[in-house]
């Protein structure tokens, strides 16, 4: 799909369909008000007969109105004027693009304001191109058919190629979660992290069984044991920040399919666990926007990739691994193996010399009963670094809160048999729990884990989004790494 800016006015310019914002209880404005006049008053009248509410993502298309050069506008509710965010804008677009993306069309422009900030108009640009895809990579009919080219009004060059790698990036994400596990599997995953790797000028190392075993990574090869897909570690470094500054990693996890292992799934609650992966998605697609807009950080992504299976060899209840940094661990449930993952390539990334970690993963349901499906869960052993991380997940609209780390909970995790175990006693505060187990292998780095069980899948469609991967967090990370400062 071509990207492309346009300074024609919205009554003049040639397109399918223009895409104009109005906010909830409120006259239109800009491109909005021009439309209006454009038309003899069609926007205020339906506002005024309430068939034009502004509420955020609400969609009603005027079909070839006089007046424009458009065969139709599409008006979309943005919300309160006062309460718009990139989060809003980004979401109300893709809203938009994902209803005119139902049938193939020519070149669609997007009018949305006249007055934007460019964090808004790239936001929006991302929004447009995420809702022009999603579950179609295996219909024979498409539901979604991108525009041949998507113009956005009044948006400079810069901010249109960052729009662009903000959209490419969130869609690679939700693209990797969506493709099922006999297509994305550690070694196919880790081929698609060396494609994006060439194409944007990252360094990569991908860690093979081999090279796994003589890097004691003794739990993250227990949970790949049982298949016969074999696990890999994908690291991929950026360097646009001074030559030795420490940098910044994010860690993914990446079970490209979980079915419990021995401590077996049930078939409701395996059914969508391709999309165990989406940490590791997530740090791909950050690192990919991140390398693309040539941001002044060097950042280290570590994708810890294995298939959690049921087989002869897989790895049992009452095993005792040996992690990487030397603890160990007992096993008494299979099906809580992100945390054993994580645990390795945690410690890899400290060894990288990491000044700051964030990890991402698809870790509990238990996170899930605790905030809902819609909002991330902070866990963290450094409040100032858990902050910035909140800081940048709420200018970007994305839902995170904080969980509590006290110590009481890490009592949970100790073992008869060896240093920890890996499940708490019994299923209260599970989410928490586990982020205590992942603290054992930060060392003192200040870290901060998000648990994106909730939102880095939908089960049903949203307005803004096809159902299965979201993407979501990808804004987040580009965030923290635009807002990265080395002496803090
Ligand atoms: N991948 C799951 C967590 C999950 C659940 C992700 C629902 C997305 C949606 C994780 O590996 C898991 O199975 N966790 C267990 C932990 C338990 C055994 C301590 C869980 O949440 O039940
Ligand atoms: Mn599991
Ligand atoms: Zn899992």
């Amino acid at each position: 799909m071509k990207v492309n800016s346009t300074d024609v006015q919205v009554a003049q310019v040639d397109a399918d369909a223009i895409v104009v914002g109005v906010f909830q209880n409120s006259l239109p404005t800009g491109p909005a008000a021009e439309v209006d006049n454009a038309t003899g008053g069609v926007l205020s009248r339906l506002i005024e007969q309430k068939e034009i509410t502004g509420k955020s993502y609400k969609l009603v298309p005027l079909m070839g109105p006089m007046g424009i050069s458009a065969h139709q506008a599409l008006v979309v509710g943005l919300g309160p004027a006062d309460e718009l965010d990139r989060g809003t804008v980004y979401r109300a677009a893709a809203a938009a693009a994902r209803r005119l993306a139902g049938k193939p069309r020519k070149r669609v422009a997007f009018f949305l304001s006249d007055n934007w900030s460019s964090d808004l108009l790239e936001n929006s640009i991302a929004g447009a191109l995420t809702g022009c895809h999603g579950q179609d990579l295996y219909r024979a009919e498409k539901k979604r058919h991108p525009f041949d080219e998507l113009v956005i009004a009044g948006v400079d060059g810069d901010t249109l190629s960052a729009g662009e790698a903000l959209g490419d990036s969130v869609n690679l994400a939700r693209r990797l979660v969506n493709q099922p596990a006999s297509e994305i599997y550690p070694e196919s995953f880790a081929g698609v992290a060396g494609e994006v790797a060439k194409q944007c000028g990252l360094e990569i190392d991908v860690w093979d069984p081999q090279r796994l075993q003589s890097e004691r990574c003794g739990a993250l090869l227990a949970v790949a044991q049982g298949s016969a897909r074999t696990p890999r570690l994908v690291i991929v470094r950026y360097a646009g920040g001074k030559r030795g500054a420490a940098p910044l990693a994010l860690v993914g996890k990446g079970v490209t399919f979980d079915s419990g292992g021995l401590s077996l799934k049930p078939s409701e609650g395996m059914a969508d666990m391709k999309c165990d992966m989406a940490g590791a998605a997530t740090v791909l697609a950050a690192m990919q926007a991140i390398a693309r807009r040539k941001l002044p950080v060097n950042v280290i992504g570590l994708m810890g990739l294995v298939e959690n299976m049921v087989s002869s060899t897989s790895y049992k209840l009452g095993d005792v691994l040996t992690a990487r940094n030397g603890r160990t661990i007992e096993v008494l449930n299979t099906d809580a193996e992100g945390r054993l993952v994580l645990a390795d390539v945690l410690s890899v990334a400290n060894e990288e010399g990491a000044a700051k970690i964030i990890d991402l993963a698809t870790l509990t349901g238990a996170c899930v009963v605790a905030l809902g499906t819609g909002v991330a869960g902070l866990m963290t052993n450094d409040q100032s670094w858990c902050d910035r991380v909140a800081v940048a997940a709420r200018v970007c609209g994305e839902r995170v809160w904080q969980l509590p780390m006290f110590p009481e909970y890490k009592e949970q995790i100790e073992s008869g048999v060896a240093d920890i175990k890996n499940i708490g006693e019994g299923r209260w505060g599970g989410a928490i729990t586990a982020a205590k187990f992942l603290e054992e292998f930060v060392d003192e780095t200040p870290w901060t884990h998000i648990d994106i069980a909730g939102p880095a899948f939908l089960d049903k469609a949203k307005p803004w989004c096809d159902a299965g991967g979201t993407g979501v967090m990808v804004r987040t990370l580009v965030e923290v790494a635009r807002q990265w400062d080395e002496k803090k």
